[in-house]
């Protein structure tokens, strides 16, 4: 398994480009399921994540042709609607089929995600969806089988906010006999990626990126060509990135608009943030300012930032509380950053941290994709040399990772 060794201490200067949105390319990966027609993607990241959901597409029949960041997809010949567990158990975010199944070809078998580290991660309100529409889902063997004829649109209200159960539900109504109103709706900018794209395809969605998302179905969707949008968590990465090491970095290809919340919290925190049309520029005070945060849904503080953050506070000066409210187990880099000197005290969920002069380097593990991230950026301003261990974690959701940061003058390398 590949290793990143990291040698802290230094300054990153420069600019980086960022890629297109994982959190927005798997579920439009998906809706290419809801058309004859070919579908074409740019802007595509070259991600583990990416190169798995489109192996699992391809063996459900569907023609891909992939040149760089362009992906064209032709589900005309769908041959089967069965997402197995060999395939499913290594992306949770290949539920994002079921929807699409559903309403197109009115019979799927999606194996049940389970969890992973940061938590249960259940789908019961992408069941409970489909079944209001009139799906009739089973659960055996670890499968959701879900059959039925054409969907009916119908008022949906989900007991919590979420991302993938707005988009799965979404793309079910696409196609649904009448109109269907989701309330409760996530409001991420990735929602609203995805109903663009499925308008270009033909769709009738109006209120993405409202908590009230109607939907008027219609018979086909046809083809269409859908840019992914830039990646607001990568860019919130290097932005953290930037802020711990004292630098001044500009990120260019990027979203502004849909990182308020992290933005606001980097300049409480003593950076100078300056945002253009698409690119960000960031310097970075010599000490820093601990910032505290709750997580929440968009368009408060991104869960899946809150690893960066805690990195961020391990060197601040100060104090800083951070609670997570969104996964019950997602304070997994706590016990590895503790490992590099940080003074972290959890509480449920909440941690409490005290910021340190240094941090000393040692070799850590990555446990899930962010947490990865966290200690990405700990390393970089730790003392001395960290080893970041079982990195394929961060090869998931990060696009030449090591690359981008070398180019900013981080002293990075990777080791197989
Ligand atoms: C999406 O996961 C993202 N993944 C996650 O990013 C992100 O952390 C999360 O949204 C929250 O913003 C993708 O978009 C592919 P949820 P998702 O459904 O949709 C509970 C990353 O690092 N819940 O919004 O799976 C759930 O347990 C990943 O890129 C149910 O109880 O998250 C959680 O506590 C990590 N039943 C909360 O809701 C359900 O049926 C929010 O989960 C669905 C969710």
């Amino acid at each position: 398994m590949d290793k990143l060794l990291i040698e802290g201490g230094q300054r990153l200067m420069g600019e980086v480009a960022v890629s297109g949105a994982k959190n927005a390319a798997l579920p439009i990966l998906c809706a290419s399921l809801l058309s004859a027609e070919p579908v074409t993607f740019t802007n595509v990241p070259q991600l583990k994540d990416v190169s798995t959901l489109l192996a699992l597409l391809a063996q459900m029949g569907v023609k891909a042709e992939r040149d760089g960041g362009t992906v064209t997809l032709d589900a005309s010949g769908l041959t089967n609607a069965v997402a197995p567990y060999e395939m499913v158990k290594t992306m949770r975010a290949s539920i994002l089929v079921l929807g699409p199944l559903a309403a197109r070809c009115g019979q799927a078998s999606v194996s049940l995600p389970g969890g992973c580290a940061i938590g249960a991660r259940p789908v019961d309100q992408h069941i409970k969806g489909l079944q209001a529409m009139g799906a009739t889902v089973g659960i055996e063997h670890g499968y959701v089988h879900v059959s039925g004829s054409r969907l009916k649109g119908a008022r949906l209200v989900t007991d919590m906010v979420t991302v993938t159960g707005t988009e799965n539900l979404m793309m079910a109504a696409c196609l649904a006999d009448g109109e269907t109103v989701i309330e409760n709706a996530a409001c991420e900018p990735e929602v609203v990626d995805l109903a663009d794209c499925l308008c270009a395809m033909g769709a009738k969605i109006a209120g993405a990126g409202s908590d009230v998302i109607r939907v008027q179905g219609v018979s086909r969707l046809h083809g269409a060509r859908h840019r992914i949008m830039p990646d607001r968590i990568e860019t919130g990465t290097y932005l953290c990135a930037a802020a711990v090491t004292g630098g001044q970095v500009r990120l260019t290809g990027t979203q502004p608009s849909s990182l308020d919340a992290v933005i606001g919290k980097l300049s409480v925190a003593g950076c100078a943030v300056r945002c253009e049309a698409d690119s960000i520029h960031i310097e970075a005070p010599k000490k820093l300012t601990a910032v505290s945060l709750r997580t929440a849904p968009y368009p408060a503080f991104p869960t899946d930032m809150q690893a960066q953050f805690m990195a961020l506070n391990c060197v601040a000066s100060g104090a800083a509380t951070i609670r997570e409210t969104i996964f019950e187990n997602r304070f997994m880099h706590a016990v590895e950053l503790q490992r590099l000197g940080a003074d972290i005290h959890i509480d449920g969920n909440t941690a409490m941290v005290r910021g340190v002069d240094s941090l000393q380097g040692a070799t850590v593990m990555a446990t899930d994709l962010r947490a990865s991230a966290g200690l990405v950026i700990a390393g970089l301003v730790a003392e001395g040399a960290t080893t970041i261990e079982r990195i394929y974690h961060l090869d998931r959701g990060y696009e030449c990772l090591d690359e981008k940061l070398i180019a900013l003058g981080a002293k990075v390398r990777r080791v197989k």
